[in-house]
Order: structure tokens, then sequence, then C-alpha cells
């Protein structure tokens, strides 16, 4: 049996959507924030018993870590916090919002690239970026992998192997894009942003781009 103990930095939007897939799949999540736990109160009442709040270094012990915070909040945490995790960004940078990130920008580093790059010795896999989380419970299907939404990943080859796990069991098909520096391709300032669709109309749309 696939049960996970999962972390989300944030409690916001992704992480309270997410949260609650994977623990319709059987995960127990611990969510943080970061003006304090009691604003959790009712959200962790409505994920229910497998749901709690915690503060970083506990979500930093679970077997996998979602970020699930603005991009520019990233680097406003400490580089340790997640040595040897394994680590979903599911952040978009957006420069209106998160400032300059110079490398980002021109397009030297992808924007997770420099996520991993600041948190020493960590895995890293981007993944559910692209799809508004007000979609992911209508878009999630258990139909056949061919007519399921598809979601780009890439980073980490073992981290990867544990996201398509999730992507499978909460009804979408994962689609394999890479290494890290590989994300580029569907960052927010991509085409791919906010696309959804299956996997070979995602193939499609990554040959166009
Ligand atoms: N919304 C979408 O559809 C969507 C889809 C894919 C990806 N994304 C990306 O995912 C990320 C999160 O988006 P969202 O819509 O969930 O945002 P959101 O609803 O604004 O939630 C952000 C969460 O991050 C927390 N936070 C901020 N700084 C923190 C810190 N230093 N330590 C711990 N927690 C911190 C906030 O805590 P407080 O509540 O205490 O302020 C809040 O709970 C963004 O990078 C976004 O671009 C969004």
């Amino acid at each position: 049996m696939f049960l996970m103990k999962i972390g989300f930095i944030g409690g916001g939007h992704v992480a309270q959507i997410l949260a609650a897939m994977f623990i319709k799949a059987g995960h127990s999540i611990v969510l943080t924030n970061k003006h304090g736990l009691d604003r959790l109160e009712p959200v962790i009442k409505r994920l229910g018993s497998k749901a709690e709040a915690g503060n970083l270094a506990e979500v930093a012990r679970q077997d996998l870590v979602v970020l699930a915070v603005p991009y520019k909040a990233v680097f406003e945490l400490d580089e340790d916090l997640l040595k040897n995790k394994a680590v979903i960004d599911a952040t978009n940078y957006f420069p209106h919002r998160d400032g300059e990130f110079e490398e980002v920008s021109n397009h030297k580093l992808a924007s997770s690239q420099l996520v991993a790059q600041h948190f020493i010795g960590s895995k890293v896999v981007k993944a559910f970026n692209t799809i508004p989380v007000a979609n992911l419970k209508s878009l999630s299907s258990d139909a056949s992998e061919d007519k399921q939404i598809a979601i780009p990943i890439a980073g980490d080859v073992e981290v990867k192997d544990t996201a398509e796990k999730l992507i499978k069991q909460i009804g979408f098909v994962p689609y394999d894009v890479g290494d890290l520096k590989e994300s580029i391709k569907f960052q927010s300032d991509t085409p791919l942003f906010l696309f959804s669709g299956d996997r070979k109309s995602l193939a499609n749309k990554f040959v166009q781009k």
C-alpha cells in the first residue's frame, strides 16, 4: 500500500485542495502557514482526522514536502530546512508579485532550479503548477490514461516516481518532461501554463512551443 505523510509549506488554495485530494487517496498531511497556525483550524476541521497543522520543522519531517507558497517566500525559508528531503515545488514565479529574480527572468535557470539551489541537499520535482487548483477536482477522472488530464513533471528521478504515483492516485496522468532544468518549458511564462489537456495534446503543445 502506497501511503505517505505529506507536509505542505503553505496553507492556502494549492495546499488545501491538494491536501484534500491526497487525504482522499489515504495519505496523512501536515500544513503550515505564515500568520499563525490558529488560522488553519477551520481548514484542518474541514480536512478531517488525517490532517493537522504544524510548524515548519514538523512539516519538514514528513516523507514528502510540497512547496505551496508565493515564489519569493521560498527564499525566506532556512536553506537547511529540506536537507535530503523529497520536495514537490508547486510554485510559480510572477515578477510583479515576487520581485526580480534575475537568473529566472533571463532564463538562465528554471524557477525550480533556483528553489533546488536554495534548499541545500533537497531533491526537487516541479509539478502541479500549470493547472489552476480550483479546476483540479473537476478535471480529475478515473478514465483510461489516454483520456485523463496530463500533469507535466520534471526533476529528481526518485521523487518523480513518488510524484507520479500521487498524480495517478488523484485521477491524472503524469507527463515526464525530464530533469529539473526542463521544467523551464512549463513554468508560468510559457504556453503550457494554464493548459489542461490529455497526454497527446500536452505532447503537441510541447512540440509547438
Ligand atoms: N492558485 C492556483 O491555482 C495555483 C496553481 C498552481 C500553482 N500555484 C502557485 O502555488 C503557490 C501557492 O499559491 P496559492 O494560490 O496556494 O497561494 P495562497 O492561497 O496565497 O497561499 C499561500 C500560502 O503560503 C503561506 N506562506 C507565505 N509565506 C510563508 C512562509 N514564509 N512560511 C510558511 N507559509 C507561508 C501563506 O500563509 P498565510 O495564510 O499565513 O498568509 C498561505 O497559506 C504560488 O507560488 C502560486 O503561484 C497556484
